[in-house]
C-alpha cells in the first residue's frame, strides 16, 4: 500500500443519531491528518452493487457546517438486500456478493469502514472473507445489542428520546388518573426500555429477557392505587410477547419480523382486567432521529478516529468497541458470537427492582 490511501465508508442497516459524527471523525482523521482520499458509498452496500458505482468523494468542506449535529446519515443507508440472497424483481433471490467485491476493487480501496449493526457486520465479515477485503467496523444501533462493546452509536439518543417521552406522558397520566403504556424499539433486547424506564420513572418495565404474567402487572397497578398513586407508567419493549407466547408484528417474505403491537395488546388486557382507563404511545422511529446527544457524538468521534487508525496500522477484520472507559478493538468474528441482551441479574435490573419497579415476573 502507498502512504496515500484510498478508503471507503458506508452506513449499513437502520439509521440512528450519531452516524454523521462518525463520518465526520473519519474524514478529519483520514483526510485532515493523514492526507488520504475518502469515498462515501451511498445507501450501504447498495452503492457498491450499482453500476456505475454510487459514491462521492468526501472532502473536508462537507464537514464545515452542522454535520456533527445532524441525525440520519449523509450517505444514506439500506437495511434491505442481503447480497448473498439478494431479492430480485421476479421474486427469486440471487447471490450478488461478487458484484460488491468487484465494486470494492473498482474503487481501488485500501480499506473500508463499515458503520453497522450485527446483521451488517455478519454480511460484511462474510464478504471480507470471500473477497479478501480490508474492512474495519464501527458499532451502531439504537438496540445496543452488539457484543463486546458497552455501547453503540445511536443508543444514547434513543434512550434520551424515550425518557423525554416519559417526562411528557407522566403529567398527562397523572392529570387523568390513567395507565399509560409506552412501547419502545430495541428488537430482541430490552436495553432501551430498561434504561428509559429507570430514568423516566416507570412503574412497570416489560422486556423480552424477563417473562411476565399479566396478573403481576395488574396487581402492581392495584398496589400503586392502594398507596395513593392514581396513575401508572408502563414501558414495554417491542419484542415482548403476549402472555401466551405470541410474537406481535409483521412477518416479511424473508421470515424476519418487524415488531409492533404489544402496547395495544397490553392496553386491551389491562382495561379488561382492571377497568382502568389505559392509553398507549408507540414511539417508533422517533427514537432513531433527531439531534444526537453529546454522548453519541463523543462515542461516534472516538470510534471514527480509532477506525481510521486501525487502517493505518493495517489491523483489519476488527470492530472498534468501548470497554472500561476506553476505545479498544475486537475481532469481528468474536463480536458475532456474543449477542448482548439485558442481563436479568445485571446492575440495571437490580437497580430497577431496588426502586420498586416491577418486571411483571
Ligand atoms: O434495529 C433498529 C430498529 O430501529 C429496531 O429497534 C426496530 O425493530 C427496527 O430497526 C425497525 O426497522 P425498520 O426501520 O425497518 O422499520
Amino acid at each position: 500500500m502507498s502512504s496515500e490511501k484510498r478508503i471507503g465508508v458506508l452506513t449499513s442497516g437502520g439509521d440512528c443519531s450519531g452516524l454523521n459524527a462518525v463520518i465526520r471523525a473519519i474524514a478529519r482523521r483520514a483526510i485532515g491528518e493523514y492526507g488520504w482520499r475518502l469515498f462515501g458509498i451511498h445507501d450501504g452496500t447498495m452503492g457498491l452493487l450499482r453500476r456505475p458505482l454510487d459514491y462521492e468523494e468526501l472532502t473536508l468542506k462537507v464537514f464545515t457546517g452542522n454535520v456533527l449535529r445532524m441525525g440520519g446519515t449523509i450517505l444514506g443507508a439500506s437495511s434491505k438486500g442481503d447480497p448473498f440472497a439478494f431479492p430480485m424483481p421476479d421474486g427469486s433471490v440471487k447471490d450478488r456478493s461478487d458484484e460488491i467485491i468487484e465494486g470494492y476493487r473498482e474503487l481501488g480501496l485500501d480499506g473500508l469502514i463499515v458503520i453497522g449493526g450485527d446483521g451488517s457486520l455478519r454480511i460484511m465479515q462474510a464478504l471480507a472473507e470471500r473477497g479478501n477485503l480490508n474492512i474495519v467496523a464501527v458499532p451502531k444501533t439504537i438496540d445496543n445489542d452488539i457484543g463486546l462493546t458497552e455501547t453503540c452509536v445511536g443508543y444514547n439518543t434513543a434512550v434520551y428520546v424515550a425518557t423525554e417521552a416519559l417526562d411528557r406522558l407522566q403529567p398527562t397520566a397523572a392529570s387523568h388518573s390513567r395507565v399509560i403504556i409506552l412501547e419502545v424499539m430495541g428488537r430482541d433486547a430490552g436495553h432501551i426500555a430498561l434504561a428509559s424506564g429507570i430514568a423516566g420513572g416507570a412503574d412497570i418495565i416489560l422486556i423480552p429477557e424477563i417473562p411476565y404474567r399479566l396478573e403481576n402487572v395488574t396487581s402492581r397497578i392495584s398496589q400503586l392505587r392502594e398507596k395513593g398513586h392514581t396513575h401508572a407508567l408502563i414501558v414495554v419493549a417491542e419484542a415482548v410477547k403476549t402472555e401466551s407466547g405470541e410474537t406481535l408484528g409483521v412477518r416479511s417474505e424473508s421470515g424476519s419480523v418487524r415488531y409492533g403491537g404489544i402496547g395495544n395488546y397490553l392496553k386491551e388486557q389491562i382495561t379488561d382486567l382492571t377497568g382502568l382507563e389505559t392509553r398507549v404511545t408507540v414511539l417508533g422511529h422517533l427514537q432513531r432521529g433527531g439531534v444526537p446527544t453529546p454522548r453519541d457524538r463523543l462515542m461516534g468521534s472516538a470510534f471514527g478516529v480509532h477506525a481510521v487508525d486501525m487502517i493505518k496500522e493495517g489491523k483489519f477484520g476488527h470492530m472498534v468497541a468501548w470497554q472500561n472507559r476506553r476505545v479498544v478493538d475486537v475481532p469481528i468474528s468474536d463480536v458475532l458470537g456474543h449477542y448482548y441482551g439485558v442481563d436479568p441479574q445485571g446492575t440495571l435490573v437490580k437497580t430497577a427492582r431496588g426502586l420498586g419497579i416491577s418486571f411483571g415476573d
